[in-house]
């Protein structure tokens, strides 16, 4: 259901070598546009029949990540500068088990699997990438959250030294980048905390040393190099509702039928499709989780709770 997989193989006895055979079968097609019908079903949940993985250069050198400028070049060119080892993260508030880890000490023993996922911009552009990583779950499930945390946030580095958008005077984010999800979207097993990449370790602009993967929600929940995991009882306020709540929800789901004030959000170009393309693609409910992920919707209104 969750994660399509052959019924004769549990998750648990999926080997490396296989995931590797795969990785190695997207990785050297990867280059022709490999249709990921190719792939084994656990890699599967959610990809349409034409999906294809988007080239890695795309992947690595258009982003979003404010922190180092606003434009989509900015992250390649400036993440270079944050550094990521040493890393700590603080855990705190709903939960019996917080304070300072070193981000080893948090992942060592987890599991990293790898997920093909699409992924969809609130802007209406979308890519499909293969992701390294680890259930949300497995990561959270370890500070023991009480019977009151109903969400989590997650907070981003701040470091105006090493990230240049945060000095500037015009930025209009009220700086750290705070995240948040509902605990029971936390713990599906689709959401994932990514560790890397086409099969290597994350790249600073994409949100080393980790960050956040929820595919069926607009990718500005995906907050990048997270240092605070906080258990709360009440919804967590994210930056992008801060800064305009007429446009950006807390939840975020990825939803053809509600458009964005400004723009329309039923169709979607597939990167590298330039912005001139006619040629554009219908965007999906819940990005193509529906099946996945629809249930723990069930009775919202989804206009209202955008
Ligand atoms: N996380 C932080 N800390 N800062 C950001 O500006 N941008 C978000 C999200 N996470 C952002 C962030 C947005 S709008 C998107 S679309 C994705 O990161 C982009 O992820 P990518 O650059 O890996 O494609």
């Amino acid at each position: 259901m969750l994660i399509r997989k052959p019924p004769a193989i549990p998750n648990s006895e999926i080997t490396p070598e296989q995931i590797y055979r795969d990785r190695r079968r997207f990785m050297t097609a990867g280059a022709a546009g490999l249709a990921t019908a190719a792939l084994s079903p656990i890699l599967q949940a959610g990809l349409q029949p034409d999906d294809t993985v988007t080239p890695e250069s795309i992947v690595t050198q258009y982003n979003n990540f404010y922190e180092f400028g606003t434009d989509k070049s900015d992250p390649a060119a400036y993440a270079h500068e944050m550094t990521t080892d040493p890393w700590t993260v603080t855990v705190s508030g709903e939960a019996n088990k917080t304070g300072e880890f070193a981000f080893e000490d948090i992942i060592k023993g987890l599991d990293v699997e790898e997920r093909i996922y699409r992924f969809r911009c609130v802007e209406a552009w979308s890519m499909v990438v293969p992701w390294m990583g680890i259930p949300l779950k497995d990561v959270l499930a370890q500070f023991e959250p009480t019977g009151n945390a109903k969400f989590v946030e997650f907070e981003t580095l701040y470091r105006p030294d090493e990230m240049r958008g945060q000095r500037g005077f015009f930025s209009s984010i009220d700086w750290p980048y705070v995240e948040g999800l509902r605990l029971d979207e936390a713990y599906h097993p689709l959401t994932l905390m990514v560790t890397g990449l086409y099969g290597k370790e994350l790249p600073n602009q994409n949100g080393a040393p980790w960050r956040l993967m929820v595919p069926w929600k607009y990718g500005f929940k995906s907050i990048k190099s997270i240092v605070s995991i906080r258990f709360t009882e009440r919804e967590p306020v994210n930056t992008w509702k801060q800064l305009q709540a007429s446009e950006y929800g807390f939840y975020a789901n990825v939803n053809p039928k509600v458009s964005h004030p400004r723009w329309s959000q039923a169709s979607e170009r597939r990167l590298p499709n330039s912005l001139f393309s006619s040629n554009r693609m219908p965007t999906l409910m819940f990005n193509g989780y529906e099946e996945e992920v629809g249930h723990l919707y069930a009775g919202m209104d989804l206009r209202k709770y955008y």
